[in-house]
């Protein structure tokens, strides 16, 4: 086996950081507990360096779903560079953000207007506030994974199970107001009687979901909740930071073809440069300006031009993202299969067929050494699995070159 510096380095973290880092998903015992290589000096395309210079083949979620064209994508990351030489911060406002916006209200026709900010979970929080001013309601509807926000895991205040099945089961909400509770009502997807029940029962202003993760809108489920919103004066909001530029050219939605009144875009939009956005009908956009909602770095410069870039480097070239990748424009067709957790790879049968993403529970790599016959060893008590020995659309072959891969020391 190779040095591996960065298992030393995580457990220097724990010292210093609170569980280690800043996003439980990039956690090494997500991963492999003792033996995760942790940190990197160098990403490109679908490939890693760790601190020893091991290189690997990214076949987890690429930067947790934020690399959609890859790692240093150059066209993008030129962009960037031009940002960092001219400036990317001052006391006027940067234009990139207003041709992003300009951009995003026309890829969205249904929509009107456009905030800006960096991380999911805050560009949901602003949209919550937002439905709930316009709506002149407190309580939600809820659906899937919207991030760390109070509003958020305020479903499991008084009920620690609220949130199961909904991408994060069991997480803890110490910190959280407990006046929040019973402001937030989860629903299951394609359950259309039990958010009917909620609606009808709970007094709720706004629906929050995600338009598909694990599984696909059955019995037009989306309709249905398009329809119930707008016969109830329910603000309707879909979360298309994980779903948003995968399938199609924008939102999830445009697929299904059901538009809702504001929709939240983060992860990929920047291609790994921090950007997310709220976009939303101008009478319900309208109501940020009754609220207090402003932040000093919701205006620095590199996201929103490296944004701009994303949104216009597909249609400059005449395809999609999803061509690019399936084309192998930049990776060969075997780093191409590495995206499966981000794009599903046109003609391949164990990829999502008309779906966003598999639950990350399922995207985990083992938590176990690798076994001599190219099996895993699953994590006891632990429901993270692991996707990508099962997901061999390759064969065992590409399983065995995925486990070469991604642990240097099982060569
Ligand atoms: C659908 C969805 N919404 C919100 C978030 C939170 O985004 P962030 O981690 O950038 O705060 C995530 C992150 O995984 C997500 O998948």
């Amino acid at each position: 086996m190779k040095k591996n510096s960065g298992v030393d380095l995580w457990e220097r973290a724990q010292k210093v950081i609170p569980g280690g880092n800043m996003l439980l998903s990039k956690r090494s015992e997500q991963f492999l507990p003792g033996a995760w290589p942790s940190y990197f000096k160098k990403a490109s395309g679908c490939h890693v360096w760790d601190l020893d210079g091991n290189k690997y083949t990214d076949v987890s979620i690429m930067g947790i779903g934020t690399n959609i064209l890859g790692y240093g994508h150059p066209e993008v990351d030129e962009v960037v560079r031009n940002v960092v030489n001219d400036g990317n911060m001052s006391t006027f406002n940067c234009p990139e953000e207003v041709y992003l916006a300009e951009k995003l209200v026309e890829m969205h026709p249904w929509a009107d207007m456009v905030k800006f900010a960096r991380s999911g979970g805050e560009a949901n929080s602003i949209a919550i506030r937002i439905a709930r001013a316009a709506s002149g309601k407190d309580n939600v509807a809820m659906c899937g994974y919207h991030g760390w926000h109070d509003w958020y895991l305020a479903a499991n205040l008084g009920n620690s199970e609220g949130l199961d099945g909904h991408l994060l089961p069991g997480l803890p909400t110490s910190g959280v107001p407990r006046g929040l509770q019973s402001t937030i009502f989860p629903f299951s997807y394609n359950n259309i009687d039990e958010l009917e029940l909620l609606v009808r029962t709970k007094n709720i202003g706004i629906i929050k979901m995600e338009v598909s993760r694990s599984e696909g809108p059955q019995n037009g489920f989306l309709e249905k909740v398009r329809a119930l919103a707008t016969k109830n004066n329910v603000v309707l909001i879909f979360d298309e930071c994980t779903s948003g530029f995968r399938e199609t050219f924008g939102g999830l939605h445009k697929k299904y073809g059901v538009e809702p009144d504001l929709a939240v875009f983060g992860k990929a939009i920047g291609n790994g440069y921090a950007l997310t956005a709220v976009i939303g009908k101008q009478e319900v956009m309208e109501y940020a300006q009754a609220s207090f909602i402003s932040s000093t770095f919701w205006t620095e410069r590199i996201g929103p031009a490296a944004a701009c870039r994303f949104l216009g480097w597909p249609i400059a070239t005449g395809g999609t993202v999803r061509d690019h990748i399936g084309l192998g424009k930049f990776f060969s067709p075997l780093d191409a299969c590495s995206y499966h957790s981000v794009l599903p790879i046109p003609g391949c049968a164990c990829c999502w067929d008309g779906r966003t993403w598999q639950s990350q529970a399922q995207l985990r790599p083992t938590v176990g050494k690798p076994q001599a016959d190219g099996s895993d060893q699953r994590c006891s008590g632990s429901d993270r699995g692991s996707a990508w020995v099962d997901h061999d659309c390759m064969g065992p072959r590409h399983r065995c070159y995925v486990l070469a891969t991604l642990f240097p020391w099982a060569r």
